[in-house]
């Protein structure tokens, strides 16, 4: 049982080796074209978490990063954690 729990404290902690990081995923993709601005601009377009998911796809797709949903949703998180704040939908 001790064992069992150790293999999950690097999950826990975010590791970069078990969980997609959404800061830096952000830094290293998403500075280019827009800085943080956009997302709290006054008139800025995404006014909900599911547009948000909708809105990172479309500019991931635009850069042809073939993201996993693993890391369209880790900078969804970080986006929302951090510009955003909208209510996570309890589903998940
Ligand atoms: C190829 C250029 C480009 C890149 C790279 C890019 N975007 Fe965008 N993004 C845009 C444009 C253009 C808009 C619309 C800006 C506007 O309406 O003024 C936008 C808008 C957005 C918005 C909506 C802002 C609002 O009004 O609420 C989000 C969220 C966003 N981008 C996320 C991302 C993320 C996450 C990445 C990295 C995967 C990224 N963008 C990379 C071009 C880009």
């Amino acid at each position: 049982m001790k064992k069992f729990l150790w293999l999950f404290i690097p999950m826990l902690s975010g590791s970069p080796a078990f969980a997609a990081d959404g800061e830096a995923l952000h830094e290293a993709n998403c500075t280019q074209c827009h800085d943080s601005s956009v997302y709290t601009r006054d008139d800025h377009f995404v006014t909900s978490r599911d547009e948000l998911v909708s809105q990172v796809r479309r500019c991931e797709a635009n850069l042809e990063l073939t993201w996993f949903d693993e890391d369209v949703n880790a900078v969804v998180d970080y986006l929302d954690r951090n510009y955003y704040k909208f209510e996570k939908p309890s589903s998940q």
